[in-house]
């Protein structure tokens, strides 16, 4: 067969079986096959780096690879998984089943969160981070790449997901700016070299109530780590204590922003306007106009 006739056929078979999931956008038949292909030969890449790139011709071993991969991914594996790598906010990162695969959806966050970055450098010089829930390390790497006067310190209660964070923190040269613990929630900080010195607090916590957990489709479910979705029955119980800890790290003036789940916005806009800590709290709508993120300042 031709490089175009190996290529029509995997694509083919990708249209016909693979279920696209919404939270992965960028992850298109194509661009899943063009990630694949890359892989073999080879050159991971995350599904937006492969969906430009000049695919190489394969040799019949790569050939033999491509359909096995094909076949994980038919069968359900993440491509992610496979390939190792994902995109956030235009970066590469590795990917793998010790942390969730960063979302697209989160980029909303980051946005966000560079954008009061940006505004604390300019007046101060400098910042103090905390990203707590930090998984694959998706959030410090994009805010310490973003501006190099950023101090970061990220942390997460699974030690698998604070293994991988360090990874692409050594990927990305930033050592010497992210410091990366493990425990619960804001336990790592819970000392005077905190208390009342932190500019920024980003999260991105587990929102899903338990029994929905269960119901997710059968690619995350039995691909990603249970820890990153499960919010306890009601799907709050991280974003609860997030917001009755955070007051005592922050600055005077300080910022907290987080992710939330579909449908959880309106509530907790009023939550947070009724907290006698906080006040600029801020709705921040998706495109398709979801409140997803809030921020407010201490
Ligand atoms: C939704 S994921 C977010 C990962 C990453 N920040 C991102 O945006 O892709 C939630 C993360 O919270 C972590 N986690 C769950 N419970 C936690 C807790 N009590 N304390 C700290 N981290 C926790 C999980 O291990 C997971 O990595």
């Amino acid at each position: 067969m031709t490089e175009s006739e190996i290529f029509r056929s995997c694509l083919e078979r990708l249209q016909k079986r693979l279920e696209l999931l919404d939270d992965k956008p960028e992850e298109t038949h194509e661009s899943t096959l063009r990630a694949l292909w890359m892989y073999v030969c080879d050159q991971p890449l995350s599904a937006q780096a492969a969906a430009d790139c000049v695919l190489p011709e394969l040799t019949p071993q790569q050939q033999d690879r491509l359909e096995q991969v094909l076949a994980e991914r038919l069968d359900g594996k993440p491509l992610p998984h496979i390939t190792g790598r994902q995109q956030f906010m235009g970066l590469e990162l590795l990917a793998s089943p010790e942390a969730l695969v960063p979302r697209k959806e989160t980029e909303l966050l980051a946005k966000e969160a560079g954008r009061v970055l940006d505004q604390l450098c300019q007046q101060q010089g400098e910042a103090l981070v905390v990203d707590v829930c930090t998984g694959a390390g998706n959030l410090p790497v994009a805010l310490a790449k973003q501006r190099e006067t950023a101090r970061v310190h990220a942390s997460d209660l699974s030690p698998e997901a604070v293994a991988l964070a360090q990874r692409n923190v050594d990927l990305h040269d930033l050592q010497e700016r992210i410091s990366l613990h493990e425990g619960d929630l804001l336990a790592p900080f819970d000392h005077e070299g905190f208390h009342g010195r932190v500019d920024l607090i980003t999260c991105n916590p587990p929102y899903i109530s338990s029994a929905k957990v269960e119901q997710m489709p059968r690619e995350i479910a039995a691909h990603e780590p249970k820890m990153a979705f499960d919010g306890g029955a009601f799907g709050v119980s991280i974003l609860e204590r997030l917001i009755r800890q955070s007051p005592g790290l922050l600055k005077q003036g300080g910022y907290l922003l987080f992710e939330i789940g579909l449908g959880q916005g309106e509530r907790y806009v009023r939550r947070m306007q009724k907290k006698s800590e906080f006040r600029e709290v801020r709705a921040i709508e998706d495109e398709h106009g979801d409140v997803r993120v809030i921020q407010a300042r201490l």
